[in-house]
C-alpha cells in the first residue's frame, strides 16, 4: 500500500509561512495585493476564483476581482490589465484560463507586466524559466515540486514521465524537473505505447484530464504517482489515475481532491508575495 501525499497538509504549512511573510512586509509598510480577472461563466473557473480570493483573505493579501461577461472584448480586458499594471496596490495579476474563444489569449498573457505575472505565463518569464533563472514560475508545476520536496522524494537521477504537454502544467513541469536533474520524458496524445514509457517512471505525473487513464499495470512498483487530472463525473471529482488499484502498486500517490489542487493555490500566494518583494527591490 502506498503512502498518501497530503496536498492539503503541505499547502497549510506553506500558507502559514506566507502569512508570516505578509505580516513582516506589512510591518515594513508594504501591503500585498492580487488582482484576478475572470471572463465568462465557466462554473469551474468561478469556483477557482472564489477559492483564490478566500485564500488571499486568510493570508492578509488584499484581493481585487474583475468579472467580465462572455461577450467582453479583448480590448476591454487589455485596458483593465493596463490599469492594474500601473496600480501600486496590485502586486500580482492573474487572468483565469480558459478564456472564451473570442478573446485573444496571447495578447492578454503578453499584456500583463512580467513582474506582476504571478502565473508565470508571460514569454519573459517562460524564457527565464527555460534559461534556469526564473523567478515567477507556473503555480501547478511549482506546487508539485514542493510536494516532492516535502516528502523527501528524490528527483535527481530519477526517471520522470510527464503525460500532457499543456503550457500550464506539462511543458513547464518538464523543464523544472529537468532543472532538478531528473531524466524527463514528456508524453502526449500522439505518444505510441504509453504504457511502455510509464512503466519506466520513478515519478509519474498525469496532467491530461481523462478519467481512468492510468491503471495499475502502467505503474512501476514503488513509483511516485502525481495526479493533476480534474474530472467531474457522476461519482464526483476524480483524477486521471485509478486510485484504488494504483495505490496498491505505487510508493507514493496524490489523491484527487486534496493532492495537487491545494498546492496550486498556495503557490499562487507564494508568487504574489515574491512579486511584492521584487517590486519593492527586496531580496527573494
Ligand atoms: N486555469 C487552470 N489552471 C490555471 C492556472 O494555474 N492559472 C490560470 N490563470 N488559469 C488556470
Amino acid at each position: 500500500m502506498s503512502k498518501l501525499i497530503d496536498g492539503k497538509l503541505v499547502a497549510q504549512s506553506l500558507k502559514k509561512e506566507i502569512k508570516d511573510e505578509v505580516l513582516k512586509l506589512n510591518k515594513e509598510g508594504i501591503n500585498v495585493g492580487l488582482a484576478v480577472i475572470l471572463v465568462g461563466d465557466d462554473p469551474a473557473s468561478h469556483i477557482y476564483v472564489k477559492n483564490k480570493a478566500a485564500t488571499c483573505d486568510t493570508l492578509g493579501i488584499k484581493s481585487f476581482e474583475y468579472n467580465f461577461s462572455n461577450n467582453a472584448s479583448t480590448k476591454e480586458i487589455l485596458s483593465s490589465i493596463e490599469k492594474l499594471n500601473n496600480d501600486s496596490r496590485v502586486n500580482g495579476i492573474l487572468c483565469q484560463l480558459p478564456l472564451p474563444y473570442t478573446i485573444d489569449k496571447k495578447a492578454v498573457i503578453e499584456a500583463i507586466s512580467p513582474i506582476k505575472d504571478v502565473d508565470g505565463f508571460h514569454p519573459v518569464n517562460t524564457g527565464k524559466m527555460l534559461s534556469g533563472y526564473g523567478e515567477l514560475l507556473p503555480c501547478t508545476p511549482s506546487g508539485i515540486i514542493k510536494l516532492l520536496d516535502y516528502y523527501d522524494i528524490k528527483i535527481e537521477g530519477k526517471n520522470a514521465v510527464v503525460i500532457g504537454r499543456s503550457d500550464i502544467v506539462g511543458k513547464p513541469l518538464a523543464v523544472m524537473l529537468s532543472k532538478r536533474n531528473a531524466t524527463v520524458t514528456l508524453c502526449h496524445s500522439k505518444t505510441v505505447d504509453l504504457k511502455s514509457i510509464t512503466k519506466t517512471a520513478d515519478i509519474l505525473i498525469s496532467a491530461v484530464g481523462k478519467e481512468g487513464l492510468i491503471s495499475a499495470d502502467m505503474v512501476k512498483s514503488g513509483a511516485t504517482v502525481i495526479d493533476v487530472g480534474i474530472n467531474r463525473t457522476d461519482k464526483g471529482l476524480v483524477g486521471d489515475v485509478c486510485f484504488d488499484e494504483v495505490s496498491k502498486v505505487a510508493g507514493y500517490i496524490t489523491p484527487v481532491p486534496g493532492g495537487v489542487g491545494p498546492m496550486t493555490i498556495a503557490s499562487l500566494m507564494f508568487n504574489t508575495v515574491k512579486a511584492a518583494k521584487i517590486q519593492n527591490g527586496m531580496k527573494i
